[in-house]
């Protein structure tokens, strides 16, 4: 039984939660996982309470060769009616691979970072937005839900600052073309919390159409305190990663996402309702753990949530009795 260690505060918005590790962690690992224990996982995590899941890339298999069985793994997987599953899409050859998948989402990426967006998807921003831009209509036709990702929204390790105004020129580019979901994501762990209140205010107070999500990586080890900072500003969706694997292949010094054992715990402490438990999470960390063959860096993960007891050392029992 899950024992919550605040009451359950009154008037908390729900939090939904978003699982990236099959996509920003898989993506990162040096061995490739088989499509059959992908597959098994993903049905585990299916079962969780997440409110979406990113299943894989359809993205080159050259630049992302972990995730070359996107097709695969978006046929075998079994879908829970209430999750949302979701596939990042670069480009258009992307989209007509993830609309003949069944995607119920594209979730289109481009770089708030001109440096970043031609490492990482060999074009410009305007070649991207161009591309993108044709990729929402396709997407519009059909049906299909589109969420925005925009990289290093708070900052890129080969350029730096990212300006709040840059992030913003590009959601109002995206919200014109009637987007109507971005996630800002820190794809290197350059946030910090100060920035995080002001560029997600900033956005919440601006698109107030739009529904934002936040995308942190714990490289600096402030992904925990920009959550935080970010439910401050009212950001009510949250990527993260279950044992905390991740990172961008093209983004210098990039590491793990905020781990979703992490966040999870964080909700609970602070009393929101999120449709997860760390409890639950526990086997599909243990499964990925087994499957990727090497210890996660959740804390969480390894310390056990706040509210897990342990028996006093024996000899302190028998000393003081
Ligand atoms: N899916 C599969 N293959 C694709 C593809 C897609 N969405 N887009 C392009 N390709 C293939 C082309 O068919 C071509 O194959 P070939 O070499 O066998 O002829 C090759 O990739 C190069 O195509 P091109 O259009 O010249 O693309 P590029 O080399 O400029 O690469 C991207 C552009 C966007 C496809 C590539 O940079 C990419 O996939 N980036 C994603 C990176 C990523 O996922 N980063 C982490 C997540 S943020
Ligand atoms: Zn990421």
């Amino acid at each position: 039984m899950l024992l919550h260690p605040h009451p359950k505060l009154q008037g908390m918005p729900r939090i939904a939660v978003h699982e990236v590790a099959p996509r920003d962690g898989l993506q990162m690992e040096p061995r490739f996982v088989p499509t059959e224990a992908k597959v098994a996982w993903l049905d585990t995590l299916s079962t969780l309470g997440y409110a979406k899941i990113e299943v894989t890339s359809f993205v080159s298999p050259k630049a992302i060769p972990a995730l070359a069985d996107a097709e695969e793994v978006m046929r075998r997987i079994h879908r829970a009616p209430e999750v949302v599953y979701t596939v990042l899409v670069p480009n258009a050859r992307g989209a007509e691979r993830a609309m003949a998948a069944r995607a119920d989402e594209f979730n289109l990426v481009m770089s708030a970072s001109a440096t970043h967006n031609l490492a990482n998807l060999r074009m410009t921003q305007a070649q991207s937005f161009a591309t993108l831009r044709e990729v929402t209509t396709l997407a519009q036709q059909a049906g299909v839900a589109v969420n925005v990702s925009l990289s290093c929204a708070f900052g890129c390790p080969m350029e730096g600052d990212v300006p709040a105004a840059a992030v913003l020129h590009w959601v109002e580019r995206f919200a014109e073309l009637g987007v109507q979901a971005v996630t800002l994501c820190d794809t290197t762990g350059m946030a910090d919390p100060g920035q995080v209140l002001a560029l997600c205010g900033a956005a919440l107070a601006c698109f107030p159409g739009i529904a934002f999500t936040a995308h942190f990586h714990d490289t600096r080890g402030l992904g925990g305190a920009n959550v935080f900072a970010a439910l401050q500003a009212g950001i009510t969706r949250f990527d993260a990663s279950l044992g905390g694997i991740g990172g961008c292949p093209y983004a210098p010094g990039a590491s793990g996402n905020v781990a979703t054992e992490d966040v999870v715990h964080l909700l609970t402490c602070l009393g929101h309702d999120c449709g997860l438990t760390v409890e639950g999470l526990a086997d599909a960390s243990r499964l990925l753990r087994a499957m990727l063959g090497h210890d996660l860096p959740s804390a969480v993960g390894r310390a056990g949530p706040r509210w897990q007891r342990h028996e006093p050392p024996v000899d302190l029992v028998r000393t003081f009795r």
